[in-house]
């Protein structure tokens, strides 16, 4: 199959509705990573995902729709919480569960009774989920396990021939994954953290909880259990108070003859001496957005990235620290 990419107009609009009406996938982008869409009502559809990515089959799909979108018909109760952060946050890179209506395919979430709704804000997004008007069930395109892709290129790289169509809309602002949000309780609970912060849907509705997967607990979020968004290099990981070890691995691997590079942020590389740095930015909002960027940059010049956890770690650094941690396990 060759795959196509074009920039969002009337006529790739076009094709991608009747690549989706037609039961394949195309991907789009959205302001935080690039997803690969298909027909949610559609299990064929839907399964064939799982079969490009190569994804574990209990790991459930977001379905994604635009912002006029009656999503009454898709779930069956939003509690008042639940409004009052569609309010504060939507269209926006937050993921919201609630108790499905069992309309869409049960392939989405893989038998789970709920259901991931997000209303993404790029305007790419917007236009290609209008135009096709169907709720498109959409993980991030990239092969499962590898890092997910902010470029059009980086999809192209992992999906080429195995989708038709790569909607480009440039690269993605946000940089790491919506935050997914458990709204089928008497409080909101952070399943993956992201750019909408816990700290600010607290001060929206008073109270979040951060879901934390405990060992042998089947997990709430199902992908929270997998190794994922790995760069195709070694890795290794230190805290930032472990900086002065992570530059003492670096020497050794560079007089081993290994082509090592650290990954930090901007303040982290004002403070260590080492040639090779993949300089993930200052502000949190730059941070994350370089986040896959530079781990993609980082596969393709380096065999070992040497990663260095940033020193804080709360509101959008609480994503980014989850990303880096999982991208970097062994
Ligand atoms: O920003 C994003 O969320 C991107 C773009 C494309 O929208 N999508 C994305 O999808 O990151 P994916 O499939 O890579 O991650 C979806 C996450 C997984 O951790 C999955 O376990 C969780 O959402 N999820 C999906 N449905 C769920 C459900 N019903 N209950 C709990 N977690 C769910
Ligand atoms: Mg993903």
């Amino acid at each position: 199959m060759q795959t196509k990419i074009f920039y969002i107009d009337e006529n790739s609009l076009e094709l991608s509705k009747q690549i989706i009406l037609d039961g394949g996938a195309v991907a789009f982008p959205t302001e935080t990573v690039y997803g690969l869409g298909a027909n949610a009502f559609d299990t064929a559809a839907v399964e064939n995902i799982f079969k490009i990515k190569g994804r574990p089959n209990d790991n459930p799909l977001i379905v994604h729709v635009h912002s006029d979108y009656d999503i009454s018909t898709l779930v069956e109760y939003v509690p008042d919480y639940a409004i009052k952060l569609k309010k504060a946050f939507l269209p926006g890179p937050l993921t919201m569960v609630y108790k499905s209506k069992g309309n869409v395919s049960k392939a989405v979430s893989c038998g789970l009774d709920t259901l991931a709704v997000r209303i993404p804000a790029h305007e790419g997004a917007q236009k290609f989920l209008k135009y096709v008007g169907l709720p498109i069930a959409a993980p991030s395109a990239n092969i499962s396990k590898h890092v997910s892709p902010v470029t059009a290129e980086h999809v192209y790289s992992d999906l080429d021939g195995k989708i038709p169509l790569i909607l480009d809309g440039g690269k993605c602002c946000g940089g790491i994954e919506s935050t997914v949000l458990d709204c089928t309780g008497e409080i909101p609970v952070v399943l993956r953290s992201g750019l909408v912060t816990r700290e600010m849907i607290a001060q929206i509705v008073g109270q979040c909880d951060q879901y934390v997967l405990k060992d042998g607990e089947r997990a709430r979020s199902p992908g929270m259990k997998y190794k994922h968004y790995s760069p195709r290099c070694a890795t290794m990981l230190y805290r930032f108070d472990g900086r002065e070890d992570a530059v003492k691995q670096y020497n050794k691997s560079i007089a081993d003859g290994v082509k090592a590079y650290i990954l930090c942020d901007d303040k982290t590389a004002k403070l260590i001496n080492a040639e090779n740095i993949l300089n993930l930015g200052t502000t949190e909002e730059q941070i994350a957005s370089n986040l896959y960027l530079k781990l993609r940059e980082g596969e393709k010049v380096a065999q070992l990235i040497i990663a260095i956890i940033p020193e804080k770690q709360d509101g959008v650094m609480a994503g980014v620290v989850n990303r880096l941690t999982k991208a970097c396990k062994n």
